[in-house]
């Protein structure tokens, strides 16, 4: 055990390639591999590679336009980012997602927090929430099997017909809202319909507890939040990794990380990790900023 561990620390420090030291497409880890994006045909990732394991935190930091974001919606199979070498891997365990649409992503148990969550006017939190929860839990996906290893309160309680209790799926959701402060009256507004920047990040804070996905990135989810939401929300990603959830969390502050240890923080610099090291490295870089990285 404490081999896999040292060979496992050596291989996200320097990611060379998985298989040969640890075989974590046997561990059902989300494996990037040397991913290179296009927007608009303008190259933005230029050869990302990362490893994520079940209940691990990845931050990633990075300067202003660096590719943070570009980085999330590429993962989770944006139309408008493309993906541009062959060589390019997005895998969960065995599976090579690259080919994949979003809708089939999140079947495979990806989930993605925007940074700026767009809003729909008439569709009610609870309503969304049950039926992304019904379309990524039909049978057969794989969030629906044994191995998929994400503790799951609502998974125990599908009907025999494969539909979800509504009962127990609605005790689940207000469980979860209680536990972030979102009082029940949001669930019966339209999604993000006039939210309040800090409502919206704790919506889809709810989002991800309610859908419990294998892996999670959360854009900015710290962002513009109070000092009592930035705790709360914390609490919420600390829930999802100890119910078995790997996290990647793009941020520009070490404030969040306070809460919770990350696992590994990675620095993105046009479009590439230039650096990947333990917490110490967010505070190093909330000291001295990107400068040693960007020339
Ligand atoms: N649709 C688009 N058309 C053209 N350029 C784009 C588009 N989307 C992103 N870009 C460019 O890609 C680069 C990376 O953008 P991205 O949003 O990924 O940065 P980021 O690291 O998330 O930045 P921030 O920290 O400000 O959120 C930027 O130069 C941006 O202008
Ligand atoms: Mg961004």
């Amino acid at each position: 055990m404490e081999r896999k561990k040292y060979l496992w620390e050596k291989m996200t420090a320097f990611p060379i390639s998985c298989k040969i030291y640890y075989n974590c497409e046997m561990d059902g880890a989300l494996i990037i591999s040397d991913l290179r994006a296009t927007v608009e045909d303008k190259l933005i990732l230029n050869g990302v590679d990362m490893h994520v394991r079940a209940g691990e935190i990845h931050a990633v930091m990075g300067p202003n336009g660096s590719g943070k974001s570009t980085l999330a919606y590429a993962l989770m199979g944006h139309p408008s980012y493309r993906i541009s070498s062959q060589k390019s891997l997005i895998k969960i365990g065995k599976k090579n997602i690259v080919s994949l649409s979003s809708e089939e992503r999140a079947k495979e148990g990806l989930f993605l927090a925007f940074q700026s969550p767009i809003a729909i006017p008439g569709v009610h939190v609870m309503n969304l929430l049950r039926v992304a929860y019904q379309e990524i839990h039909e049978q057969g996906s794989s969030l629906v099997t044994k191995s998929s290893g994400v503790h799951n309160p609502v998974f125990g309680k599908l009907s025999t017909n494969g539909e979800v209790d509504l009962l127990a799926f609605r005790k689940t959701v207000k469980e979860y809202a209680q536990m972030l402060r979102i009082d029940d009256a949001f669930l019966s507004r339209g999604i993000h319909d006039g939210f309040s920047g800090g409502e919206k990040k704790k919506m889809e804070m709810l989002q991800a507890l309610v859908l419990a996905p294998k892996y999670a990135i959360f854009d900015e989810i710290d962002t513009g939040l109070d000092v009592d939401a930035l705790r709360v929300v914390a609490s919420g990603i600390d829930r999802l990794v100890k119910n078995g959830t790997g996290v990647i969390i793009i941020t520009h502050y070490q404030r969040i990380l306070k809460y919770l240890r990350p696992d590994r923080v990675h620095i993105l610099v046009n479009g590439k990790i230039v650096k990947t090291g333990k917490a110490s490295l967010a505070k190093e870089i909330e000291s001295h900023g990107y400068k040693h990285y960007t020339t």
